[in-house]
């Protein structure tokens, strides 16, 4: 990644999500305050921040409907390089809708949902046309704000048409889109009505990333299968246009949970977890409350584990943290219901006045008390049904130097194919397995502990999310569609 030379003018990066990384609070009339959050995406851009001018593109996460409030918003903003897009008018039928009841199912191979015909509102259709219109009012906004030469980058499902709406305004425009999800297998992927044309949309843009080699390989498969077009492990021509195709695993700003570690407000926070937990060892959850993360499964293994070594029931507690997510989106409802009907029979079935196995708590915690819990743990357990990477298993390592707890983890979450060598993997479906991989690893013997855990520090250190954005940014900048062809793929 080099300067673009021009009178020492910092390249422009245009960094385009469906949500900004801030949070923006109403602090009275025309007035808000703003956060940044230090989620993955900012992580990402550390490594290119000196070489790029970075501007972020995206939904500011609230309800704004007055011009004057707009306009206020948009300037405060701003001074975090920010550039608001509103979508009110299609934000339920595309968020809820198409790109949370829809897209996100079907990329995490759960199938379509049934189609409800007595309200013309939430029709597949409907939807559909919400999605595109979505997209189109990110265009607007990208072509108010671009100049020449500035690169674009996409990020995930949210945005499949923007590539092909960005390049037929502009054809010299740089693009590169990454996708957060998992990619399915093509026969999922068939079944969407509107396949064709989120592929090629998507293919409009030179560079397409992805967390690890199968979900690229599965869109690769899904091209060739769909649309007949030539696809190898460097890429896929479509009507002479050849798209780059690559993997860049994502990771974590490890320093930040090191350090964290070490504040003395998280190590008085872990002293009293200690003794709050004093002679259990503790199993630790956290995931968002989604269907994907497979919460309902893994309190299904854990009943089985109690229900196998009574020598345990008294010796061990699972602390879930299940923080709120896509709300107004039925299946995210039903899971919630699900979730808390198995804390309740597993509490009443094993726990007693004074003890209760399962700590299940609906919301989001402190950034300090959430190290804190990742430090004290002596398992952390991740039983996705399906996930793009699943940072948290990232996280739990990068605060776990003193302990060297065991991370039990799902082999459906990409990140089984980066931590696999150091956790225990598991068929997240597999009650039997789940207990068994509890077993062992609240058995495992320091010794062994010691040698996984160095395995996947090592890894998480350095695979950090700035070497992701850099890996991507630095393909993306010095990409040829020219030289690509001439390889003949
Ligand atoms: O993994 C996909 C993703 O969209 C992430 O980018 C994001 O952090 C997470 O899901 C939560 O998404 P939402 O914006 O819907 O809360």
């Amino acid at each position: 990644v080099s300067y673009d030379g021009s009178c020492g003018k910092r390249q422009r990066l245009l960094v385009v999500a469906n949500r900004l990384p801030v949070s923006a609070k109403r602090t009275g009339e025309n007035t808000w305050s703003l956060e940044m959050s230090p989620g993955g995406l900012v992580s990402g851009l550390l490594g290119v921040a000196d070489e790029f001018e970075t501007k972020w593109v995206g939904w500011p996460g609230v309800d704004v409907y007055d011009a004057a409030e707009k306009n206020a918003l948009s300037k405060s903003l701003a001074e975090m390089k920010c550039i608001p897009v509103f979508l009110e008018e299609v934000f339920d039928q595309y968020y809820n809708g198409y790109c949370n009841g829809v897209l996100w199912p079907i990329l995490h191979h759960m199938g379509l949902p049934q189609e409800d015909h007595n309200d013309t509102n939430k029709t597949l259709q409907t939807q559909y046309d919400a999605y595109k219109k979505a997209n189109r009012m990110f265009l607007d906004v990208i072509i108010e704000n671009y100049e020449e030469g500035d690169l674009v980058w996409i990020h995930d499902y949210h945005l499949m048409f923007l590539p092909q709406y960005l390049k037929e305004h502009n054809n010299k425009i740089k693009i590169g889109w990454f996708l957060h999800s998992p990619f399915p297998s093509s026969e999922v992927f068939k079944t969407l009505p509107s396949r064709s044309e989120l592929l090629r949309s998507v293919l409009a843009a030179d560079l397409l990333g992805f967390h690890t080699y199968d979900f690229a390989s599965h869109f690769e498969r899904t091209c060739t299968r769909i649309l007949g077009v030539e696809g190898t492990h460097e890429g896929i021509v479509d009507h002479g246009k050849a798209t780059r195709v690559a993997v860049f695993p994502i990771g974590i700003d490890p320093n930040r949970f090191i350090k964290a570690c070490a504040l003395p407000e998280v190590r008085q926070q872990m002293t009293e977890l200690k003794e709050r937990f004093a002679g259990k060892k503790v199993i630790l959850g956290v995931d968002r409350l989604d269907m994907i993360k497979g919460i309902p499964q893994k309190f299904l293994g854990f009943e089985k584990f109690l229900e196998e070594n009574m020598d345990w029931r008294d010796k061990v507690v699972l602390v879930q943290i299940a923080v709120p997510t896509r709300n107004n989106v039925p299946e995210y409802r039903k899971v919630k219901t699900q979730v808390h009907g198995l804390v309740g029979r597993i509490n009443g079935r094993f726990g007693s006045v004074s003890s209760l196995p399962i700590h299940h708590l609906d919301c989001s915690v402190d950034f300090n008390f959430l190290c804190a819990l990742y430090a004290i743990a002596d398992v952390m357990l991740v039983t996705s049904l399906r996930d793009g990477m699943n940072l948290v298993s990232y996280e739990f390592i990068a605060c776990q130097e003193a302990k060297k707890g065991v991370l039990v983890l799902s082999e459906f979450a990409g990140a089984a194919q980066s931590l696999g060598a150091g956790a225990i993997l598991v068929n997240p479906w597999d009650v039997t397995e789940v207990s068994s991989a509890i077993k062992e690893a609240l058995n495992m013997p320091l010794e062994e502990r010691e040698k996984r855990h160095r395995v996947n520090f090592q890894y998480v250190k350095t695979h950090s999310a700035k070497k992701w954005g850099n890996d991507f940014i630095s393909e993306l900048h010095t990409f040829s569609e020219s030289e690509m062809k001439s390889k003949k793929i």
